[in-house]
């Protein structure tokens, strides 16, 4: 498997190295944007021509409907637990009155400039009843008086933003997380790639890498300098760089004693990093100061949440082994002088709650030789876990492409599976990455603040 895998890896390799600048299209993501003055949310998917021409790949950007009317209530009544609405254009909702009074947004009740609530669960109860409700005449908003008096207003266009149905729910959901989209081999022909002054200088190239990480899982940025501090500056920009057992950057180059399997010029087979931490860092960037000029040091990608869907698809009993059966995972070495023994048990693929995949946790030298399970749990994890591994290394499922000086791979460290062909450096060490981890959370919430930013400007 690993013979056929590499001899792939030097073909296609050059192959990818020569094709043309590729462009990441992906029309289908809808995004959401927030109004700037009422913080209504609202999808309206429609390419700018400017942000085409700027960069390499299209996204999903909006062009924001500031003029969009506001929402206006026609009627409400009070049923047995819910109050019920119903809006000018005819469609009707309903809202729960222990929901209402929870969130009521009168200064006693509502901290505005924290955006949180400041009303004491002692002060909710599930019989809470208005005593009256009124529509303004303009329609703008309703107004509650409870039974003990307590006044609450709502705007309507609030309330509708909140609204419990499925349409506004899918509006949130894109705001809580972008649908990724899962990819084969045939991303080769539309490796996303983005310019590093234009992510420095530009919020809308900015927010492309923010929203195609997160739909496709990763991202080439070309034209850092050639030294190190890079990722430092990019990441001032986009996120924050998160420390980790090898500092908060390492530097990635076949070393002497080396502190991890990286460190040294031999092939890595497809893994995720530091699935040994609990808290496995979210996203990786691999900057390449320095390329191997020969055969060798190529990058493979695969999409682990595609091949996880495959398995379970194909072979449901196995797949159940790999999310059920714990592995240890451990790093064990001295880094720097910075001695460390880390073991993390999981795992091999956690599924969310509705189905979707969470990660898959994957690494040949990370995984520890000691195993928690019986003799013949062990040989049909193993089963499990080869039938996996020989999906993975399907020539379908994976992408090999080789850095150049002065570009960056940045990959979701929760789905995208990354390995590296082996080369036969000089002494002096000519290949030389400069690695660092970059958060979810933190891009996320930059993501969202870009898009806020972004449709108050436009
Ligand atoms: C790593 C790694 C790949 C490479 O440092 O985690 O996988 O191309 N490096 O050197
Ligand atoms: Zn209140
Ligand atoms: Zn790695």
């Amino acid at each position: 498997m690993q013979a056929g895998w590499h001899s792939l890896l030097r073909r296609g390799g050059r192959i990818l190295r020569d094709s043309a600048v590729l462009m990441w299209t992906s029309a289908s993501i809808g995004t959401t944007y927030v109004r700037a003055k009422q913080m209504a949310f609202f999808a309206a998917p429609a390419l700018s021509g400017k942000l085409l021409k700027r960069n390499n790949y299209t996204s999903p950007s909006v062009t924001p409907d500031l003029n969009r009317p506001r929402t206006e209530l026609a009627s409400v009544s009070q049923g047995h637990n819910t109050l019920k609405v119903r809006w000018r254009d005819g469609e009707s909702d309903e809202f729960p009155y222990v929901w209402l009074r929870d969130n009521c947004q009168c200064p006693a009740c509502f901290l505005r400039s924290a955006s949180s609530r400041l009303l004491r669960v002692a002060d909710l109860a599930m019989d809470v009843r208005p005593r009256e409700v009124q529509v303004s005449k303009d329609g703008y908003f309703l107004q509650v008086v409870w039974e003990n008096g307590h006044e609450s207003t709502y705007e309507a266009d609030w309330l509708n933003e909140r609204a419990f149905n499925t349409r506004q729910q899918s509006v949130y959901n894109n705001t809580y997380r972008l649908r990724p989209e899962l990819w084969d081999s045939n991303m080769s022909q539309r490796i996303p790639r983005a310019s590093f002054d234009e992510l420095m200088e530009d919020d809308a190239a900015l927010l492309k890498l923010l929203e195609c990480m997160e739909v496709l899982g990763f991202t080439v940025v070309s034209g850092a300098r050639r030294e190190e501090g890079e990722l430092q500056r990019l990441s001032e920009r986009a996120s924050h760089l998160v420390p980790s057992n090898y500092g908060t950057t390492f530097i990635v180059k076949d070393k002497n004693d080396a502190s991890n399997v990286a460190y040294t010029s031999h092939g890595l087979d497809l893994h995720c990093d530091l699935v040994c931490l609990h808290y496995k860092p979210c996203v990786q960037l691999l900057h390449c100061i320095t390329q191997f000029s020969g055969d060798g040091g190529d990058s493979i990608l695969a999409d682990s949440h595609r091949v996880a869907v495959q398995m379970r698809e194909l072979y449901p009993q196995k797949f159940r082994f790999l999310t059920d059966v714990l592995v240890n995972f451990r790093d064990v070495a001295t880094d720097e002088g910075f001695q460390f023994d880390i073991i993390a048990r999981r795992p091999m693929i956690s599924v969310r709650p509705d189905g979707e995949i969470k990660t898959v946790n994957m690494s040949t030298f990370g995984r520890d030789s000691h195993f928690g399970v019986s003799p013949e749990e062990a040989v049909s994890w193993y089963d499990a876990y080869l039938t996996f591994c020989d999906l993975l290394y399907r020539p379908e499922n994976h992408v090999t492409f080789k850095l150049e000086a002065g570009e960056i791979l940045i990959m979701d460290n929760l789905r995208v599976l990354h390995g590296r062909t082996a080369y036969k450096d000089t002494a002096e060490g000519e290949r030389r990455l400069e690695g660092g981890f970059w958060d979810w959370d933190m891009m996320r919430s930059r993501r969202r603040g870009l898009q806020k930013k972004l449709a108050g400007s436009s």
